[in-house]
């Protein structure tokens, strides 16, 4: 692996026992945007669990990451459900077109834009437009509502990233969230969907033509 290896203290198996069950219905929401027989690219996969959720229906799915940990907690979950369509790449968001060499139908990202730097969350966001041609994008709500599960999830944030992903993710919310990072990349958010508690909400936009 020449790329940088970048990992919270939480990446790997921490993330994949203790935190990937609660984001079920949340991942469920992404699988429904995606047809049968696609092929999608999973940017900023963690620990794989939305590749392999989505392996029984889609023809291929890449998963990209930049934690190494992630990523053998992933080829650990990819081993034991024996999907042979996933593959796992080490890379970064920023520049996809250097991890994998050909154009998808969806590119999806979950829950990775709000602790990226803007200028990051910018580029991840103009690279998938030129490796798919759908994206999908998901994360924390913005504004998170004035509700238990929307306190936890910004003292989430606080606890678990400590103080610099905090102010990340204080940056994510001020300028607009997902919407606001789309309208910066001069792109039109086209459907908007929120969970039932109304903290994660997904994004589809339009990528290259193909
Ligand atoms: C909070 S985890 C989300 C993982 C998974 N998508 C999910 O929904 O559970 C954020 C992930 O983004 C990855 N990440 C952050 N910046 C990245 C970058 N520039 N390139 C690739 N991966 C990145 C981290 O390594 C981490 O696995």
């Amino acid at each position: 692996m020449d790329q940088v290896d970048r990992s919270q203290w939480f990446y790997g198996i921490l993330y994949g026992v203790f935190y990937d069950p609660l984001e079920g219905g949340h991942r469920s929401m992404i699988s429904a945007l995606i047809p049968e027989g696609c092929t999608v690219l999973d940017v900023c996969c963690g620990t794989g669990r939305l590749a392999l959720d989505l392996a029984p229906k889609c023809e291929k799915i890449t998963g990209v990451d930049m934690s190494a940990r992630m990523l053998r907690f992933g080829e650990f979950l990819k081993k034991g459900s024996k999907a042979s369509n996933v593959e796992f790449v080490h890379g970064d968001a920023t520049r996809l077109e250097d991890a994998v060499d050909h154009t998808y139908d969806y590119a999806v990202i979950s829950l990775a834009l709000h602790e990226m730097p803007a200028q990051d969350r910018l580029a991840t966001i103009r690279s998938m437009t030129r490796v798919a041609k759908q994206l999908i994008i998901s994360d924390h709500s913005v504004p998170q509502p004035k509700t238990i599960p929307g306190y936890l999830t910004t003292l989430a944030e606080l606890c678990f990233g400590g103080r610099s992903n905090f102010t990340l993710y204080n940056e994510f919310n001020a300028s607009g969230g997902i919407v606001g990072a789309l309208e910066q990349c001069g792109l039109t958010p086209e459907n908007r969907m929120l969970d039932d508690k109304k903290i994660r909400e997904v994004v589809t936009a339009s990528g290259c033509s193909g």
